[in-house]
């Protein structure tokens, strides 16, 4: 008899993952599938960072790390927030992670009592729904749509904060909607929360570095937060360094203690290899970095470009990240002649049979108007992807 436990029973799986899954399962059958389902960068982890990770290897660091960190690494991304955003935290608060999601998870297992409202700008990076579960928490989404890029105001936010609310978590540039917060307008968020001294905020810059409006703005900067916020930023994006697994976060002294306690009894520190080389990625020169930011800009307007030529889509403008999150509801109750489309569920498994482009509903993410394209492939299949994409759509009336 199987009995799971309640904690992972109402656990959802990743539907990123199962459209990952139903890729390769065509891709085996013969099919020529594009997969635009992936949070990943396409590039390779630049040269001299996996020299880094060989060296490290014949320098012998194949032994139990800290917990936190190698301290070098922990005092270059205390330098790193000085340099590029101008925050002070010290080496003690930043703890390096399994990737920026058990950074996450750490912060929300630490913090959170069961019932605690986390708050969340909807639609969110699905891990956040299921994270919150995980500690026992409850969420509160603020919606917004395609009409206002995404973007949520400092007055909704306020709204949405009650005496339960422990944490207002967000990213900038965001997963799935590429929507990057201004200054000013972080700055009424900061202002809304100056007045709520009881919430955290859960600040995830894992985007900073592709980011296509210049300088990276995070509300940690603002001195009416200080002692609250915690940044969360790590290589998987910046240097495509997904499967290297290192993300961290700059936090108060008393949170970064209890992430150190909390990974210390389930993973404990990150693989010693990957710190070596996380460590040469953030010292080193980051030329490699800006070049990935310009392709993604490119491609992010290629994408926007061809989507303009599909009726029925309607696109947001991503300023960041490397997904368009298009509006879709105009094509729900529309036809192939076998096939109605009642929703984005609906339209993501026709464009995969039809199309062969691998997609991912709104739904995941906390939109059901919406599909979620991530531009992380060439430029070449991307115009191919585009293209099917247009023509399977052109079928349906
Ligand atoms: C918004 C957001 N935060 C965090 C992460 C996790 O990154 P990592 O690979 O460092 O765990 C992702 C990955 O897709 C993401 O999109």
């Amino acid at each position: 008899m199987e009995i799971l436990s309640h904690r992972i029973d109402r656990l959802a799986e990743s539907e990123t993952l199962q459209m990952a899954k139903l890729s390769r399962e065509l891709r085996s059958k013969g099919f020529d599938i594009i997969d635009l389902s992936l949070g990943e960068p396409d590039f390779q982890t630049p040269k001299h960072i996996c020299e880094a990770a060989k060296q490290a290897i014949d320098d012998g660091f194949t032994k139990y790390p800290p917990v936190a960190g190698f301290l070098d690494l922990r005092q270059a991304i205390a330098d790193k927030f000085k340099r590029e955003n101008n925050l002070e935290f010290n080496s003690e608060q930043i703890i390096v992670s399994t990737g920026a999601k058990q950074s996450i998870a750490n912060v929300m297992m630490v913090l959170l009592d069961p019932g605690d409202e986390v708050v969340l700008p909807s639609p969110y990076w699905v891990s956040y729904r299921e994270i919150i579960k995980l500690g026992e928490g409850s969420m509160a989404a603020i919606s917004s749509s395609v009409d206002n890029n995404f973007k949520i105001t400092a007055e909704e936010l306020e709204e949405a904060i009650t005496p339960r609310t422990k944490i207002f978590c967000f990213s900038s540039p965001c997963n799935p909607t590429g929507t990057v917060y201004s200054q000013s307008e972080l700055e009424a968020f900061a202002e809304v929360l100056a007045r709520h001294p009881g919430v955290f905020i859960i600040s995830d810059e894992i985007y900073e570095h592709i980011s296509f409006l210049g300088k990276h703005e995070s509300i940690a900067q603002f001195e009416s937060l200080k002692g609250r916020v915690i940044v969360v930023n790590g290589c998987s994006k910046a240097y495509a360094m997904t499967g290297w697994r290192v993300g961290y976060i700059g936090a108060p002294l008393w949170i970064a203690k209890a992430c150190d306690k909390m990974q210390g009894q389930i993973t404990s520190g990150t693989c010693s290899i990957s710190q070596r080389a996380a460590l040469t990625a953030i010292t080193s020169d980051q030329s490699e970095t800006v070049k990935m930011r310009n392709e993604f800009q490119r491609r992010r307007d290629l994408v926007l470009r061809m989507l303009k030529d599909i009726p029925g889509i309607k696109a947001n403008y991503p300023e960041g990240a490397f997904y368009v999150f298009p509006d879709v509801s105009s094509l729900f109750g529309k036809t192939d002649g076998q096939q109605i489309i009642m929703n984005a569920d609906d339209l993501c498994n026709y464009l995969i049979y039809h199309a062969h482009v691998t997609l991912v509903t709104g739904r995941a993410f906390g939109d059901e108007n919406c599909i979620r394209i991530s531009y992380a492939a060439s430029q070449e299949r991307l115009t191919e992807a585009l293209n099917r994409l247009k023509e399977a759509v052109a079928k349906l009336h």
